[in-house]
């Protein structure tokens, strides 16, 4: 059976802790979209590994795949294969051919073209690792595949078509010198010596074949999303997006495996029990404006460690926005969810949640099809009384009723109001600290 993991908010929702946590008996884990823009961080025997490229699970021993609507850059990926390695893991990582690779062109402009967009304020405050570049090149079948890198003729031919397209669209367009990233030459070294690191090593895959064939054999494959529902490029807040589909819509297309293989699997939808952000946009329920609000967000970021993974950027905090719950549980079918970061709202007197917007006297409880209407909505909050800091892993020992009473009144509501029953309560960074209510591979 298939597992599949999504955020269902603004991406940094703890979903590498719920796969580390769920993911136990499964014996794949698959990426099914996004690339080395995923910052996830899992705490394995005592030690934190953070990572952006590699799936999460493929540290404890199960076979990771970057399935095809993943973004691969091959230096990311050798980078932290190597230093896995260093630290005495040996980690198996396969990556589906049909995926597109990062080139460093790419980066380039992720980088020219914000800069461009931030006079007009439309920047999406990318983490700059070049994925919407790439995925634009998927559409406009001009990209690089993984599978045409293991070929040096197909992949001199694909850069002698695209490299002229990209030096021009920099020089010509932008009027930015191109350099090394924009050399055939180089970029054909550099690149054929990494089809030739994945051939030798065994690493490439038909990622749909290969985990049905998996599936067929009995084995249990968890499908691991990155960002999150709001920054999905057709349901997210577009134009402040990332270019995939974290969805689980993506789980199909982005492996290979049909819709009723995942959907006849368990869809869990990790929720943070407040809002962080990363980039730029709208965000109706964040905590600034004034000074106590200003001071709550700081208290957040601080308690929660809300820096990002993969650039360090502070993260901007809010309130739980139900209207974007309910709109992330309809998108993918939540059939559970996992709530994390519990214990960092501990010690508040009371904790807000936005229950439903209004937007000029309209009172709407999901979220508005533009950026621009969700942008106009002003919170309907509903107050919750605290709770107080307690011994987090003693709790988890015990199980749910262990939780302040008013804790679990919080997580009561947000199962009740989405319809979509508890899986798992995060209440600290490991495992110690987490609550599994029902095993969805159990
Ligand atoms: P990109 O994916 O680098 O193109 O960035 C597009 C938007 O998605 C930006 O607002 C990023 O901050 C956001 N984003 C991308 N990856 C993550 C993530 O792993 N966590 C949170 N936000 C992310």
């Amino acid at each position: 059976m298939t597992v599949t993991i999504v955020g269902a908010q603004l991406g940094d929702e703890g979903k590498g802790g719920v796969v580390d946590l769920l993911g136990e008996p499964a014996d794949v884990v698959a990426r099914y979209q996004g690339g080395d823009n995923a910052g996830h961080t899992v705490v394995h025997g005592g030690e934190e590994y953070k990572l952006s490229l590699v799936p999460s699970g493929a540290i404890r021993d199960k076979v990771g795949i970057l399935g095809n609507g993943c973004v691969v850059n091959p230096r990311t990926l050798f980078e932290e294969l190597d230093t896995l390695r260093e630290r005495g893991l040996d980690p198996d990582v396969r990556v589906a051919e049909r995926a597109h690779a990062i080139l460093p062109y790419h980066r380039r402009l992720d980088g020219i073209e914000e800069e461009v967009k931030s006079d007009d304020d439309l920047e999406a405050g990318t983490t700059g690792r070049g994925i919407g570049p790439t995925y634009e090149d998927k559409a406009g079948r001009r990209g690089i595949r993984v599978g045409d890198l293991l070929d040096p003729a197909v992949l001199r031919d694909r850069l002698e078509y695209v490299v002229p397209q990209k030096r021009a669209l920099v020089e010509d367009v932008f009027g930015v010198e191109a350099g090394e990233a924009f050399d055939v030459e180089a970029l054909h070294e550099e690149y054929s010596d990494y089809g030739r690191r994945l051939r030798e090593e065994g690493m490439t895959v038909d990622a749909g074949s290969f985990l049905a064939d998996r599936i067929a054999a009995g084995d249990d494959v968890l499908l691991e999303g990155a960002q999150g529902t709001s920054l999905d490029i057709d349901h997210g807040i577009y134009p402040y997006v990332t270019s995939s589909n974290p969805t689980a819509g993506g789980a199909c297309v982005g492996t290979g495996l049909g819709p009723t293989t995942v959907g006849q699997g368990e869809i869990i939808g990790v929720v943070k029990a407040y809002l962080s952000r990363v980039g730029t946009g709208p965000l109706p329920t964040e905590l600034r404006g004034d000074d106590e609000r200003e001071r709550l967000a700081e208290y957040i970021r601080e308690e929660g460690g809300e820096y990002g993974t993969v650039t360090g950027r502070p993260r901007r905090v809010g309130w739980l926005d139900m209207p974007m719950l309910r709109h992330a549980a309809r998108a993918s079918d939540f059939t559970g969810l996992a709530v994390n970061h519990v214990d960092v709202l501990a010690g508040l007197d009371e904790v807000n949640v936005a229950h439903a917007y209004d937007r000029d006297g309209e009172r709407l409880t999901t979220m508005p099809t533009t950026t621009e209407a969700w942008g106009e909505c002003d919170p309907i909050y509903r107050t919750f009384e605290g709770w107080p800091e307690i011994d987090w892993a003693a709790a988890a020992r015990e199980g749910f009723d262990a939780l302040p009473e008013n804790a679990r009144a919080y997580l009561t509501y947000v199962s009740e109001e989405l319809d979509v029953p508890l899986t798992a309560v995060g209440v600290g960074p490991g495992r110690a600290e987490s609550i599994v209510l029902d095993h969805p591979f159990e």
